[in-house]
């Protein structure tokens, strides 16, 4: 099993080119079930999840080419699709119950595995489900399968999610572009994801009108076009290392995005007297000798995301004084506190909040990833840290960022692969 070597104690600094960001990459990948018109993807990060659901496209029939030097995918549906999903390809990946809603809303059935994906929470999908019955679907779990049909077609109605999801909304915006008559999605997810998705879909001539912050009207259609798009930037990989370069007081250029996406990041870290200079498609960090403490609460966009959590709590070790962070998305999203411990933080956790304690020295540790963005945070700690990290099972950096190794060693990083 592969692993990261890191050693601590080296400024980030240079530039950053941020990827395109693989939260939309998927949904919009499931929503080109719906066409059988030609579809260009440009921009998509070459990372697992990616390639995950480009296999699973494949398997059920689609022609997928990926060119992994130019980040494009071409995407064709010359047949009718399969509409089984199985369970060895969702097993990693949770955004593969996306092929689900447009499966279903264009070929009337789909058996697709339940999903499985990073282990921070209990991560149900009965918004998903529940949505879709209501739009005239019969439903059935079955062996770790959702059976779902829907004979005369799904139909257009009222949803309104009892809470905000972003799969829940991406899954079913997607199948209410097929679906008969209006659809109206309510108390809907407003992530940048979200945006970019509704984007494409209209590319490929779905109707659909924003017609509120969480408020979006679908009209079904029958028919799609071929389309272009190029994804939106990874505001994840992007906070990702806005915090590498406050954390090593290095002086970087982050580059390739829209910072005005990121303001209650970038607000956040300014509280922290975090510097960061914002241009139309780049800012630079600079970071100062002491930095405040503060408390965060993480919430659905535009509020703080609970995928920068784990790493600006690595941020917060080095402020002054104590931090909290209270995780209101996922119950089971601090597991990489007991690696960060074991690191030399101190750091205390009740129930679904964290008390930090700034101002401890970290050191290098052998410390094993848990999931996606706790690893991430486990480079950071590894960066900033006296001496030599090795972190196992990188498997879960490799689902979500690009190129991490060299995105970092050109900047001053000392990281290598261990194969
Ligand atoms: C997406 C992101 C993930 C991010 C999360 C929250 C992708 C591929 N993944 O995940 O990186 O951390 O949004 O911003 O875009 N819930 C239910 N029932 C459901 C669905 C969700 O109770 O049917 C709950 C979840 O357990 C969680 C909350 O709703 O507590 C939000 O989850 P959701 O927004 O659906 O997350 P994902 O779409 O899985």
């Amino acid at each position: 099993m592969q692993k990261l070597e890191i050693k601590g104690g080296r400024k980030i600094s240079g530039t950053i080119t941020i990827s395109g960001s693989k939260n939309a990459t998927l949904p919009i990948l499931a929503a080109t079930i719906l066409t059988n018109k030609k579809v260009i993807i440009k921009n998509v990060p070459i990372v697992h999840d990616v390639e995950t659901m480009t296999t699973l496209l494949s398997a059920i029939g689609s022609s997928v080419k990926l060119n992994k030097r130019k980040k494009i995918i071409e995407i064709i549906n010359n047949n009718a699709l399969k509409t089984f999903a199985p369970y060895n390809l969702l097993k990693t990946m949770r955004a593969g119950v996306l092929v689900l809603g447009p499966l279903l809303a264009k070929y009337r059935k789909a058996k697709v595995s339940l999903p499985g994906g990073c282990s921070i929470g209990q991560r149900p999908i009965d918004l998903h489900l529940k949505a879709l019955k209501k739009m005239g679907a019969r439903i059935k779990v079955k062996n770790g399968y959702i059976v779902a049909s829907a004979k005369k077609g799904l139909k257009g109605c009222l949803i309104k999610f009892p809470k905000i999801s972003v799969g829940a909304t991406e899954n079913i915006l997607i199948a209410s572009c097929f679906s008969k008559g209006k659809t109206k999605l309510r108390n809907c997810a407003s992530e940048p994801e979200v945006q970019d998705l509704i984007n494409f879909l209209k590319k490929l001539g779905c109707k659909i009108n924003k017609v509120g912050k969480r408020s979006i009207d679908v009209f079904g259609v029958k028919k799609l076009k071929s389309t272009t798009h190029r994804v939106i930037f990874d505001r994840i990989e992007a906070g990702t290392y806005i915090i590498a370069a406050a954390l090593t007081n290095g002086d970087t250029k982050i580059t390739n995005i829209n910072p005005k996406i990121m303001s209650t990041e970038i607000n956040l870290l300014n509280k922290m007297k975090v510097k960061i200079i914002k241009k139309k498609n780049y800012i630079i960090v600079t970071s100062p000798k002491k930095m405040k403490s503060i408390n965060v609460i993480t919430k659905p966009y535009p509020g703080f995301p609970t995928d920068l959590q784990a790493q600006l709590m690595v941020l917060m070790t080095r402020a002054e004084g104590i931090s909290t962070i209270k995780e209101n998305i996922f119950e089971n999203r601090f597991m990489h506190v007991s690696e960060l411990r074991r690191m030399g933080a101190h750091i205390q956790i009740l129930g679904n909040k964290a008390k930090i304690y700034g101002g401890s020295k970290l050191y290098g540790a052998e410390i094993m990833a848990t999931d996606l963005r706790a690893s991430v945070c486990l480079v950071l700690a590894g960066l900033v840290a006296k001496g030599k990290t090795i972190l196992n099972r990188i498997y879960h950096l490799d689902r979500g960022y690009e190129e991490i190794e060299n995105k970092l060693s050109n900047c001053g990083a000392k990281i290598k692969r261990l194969k």
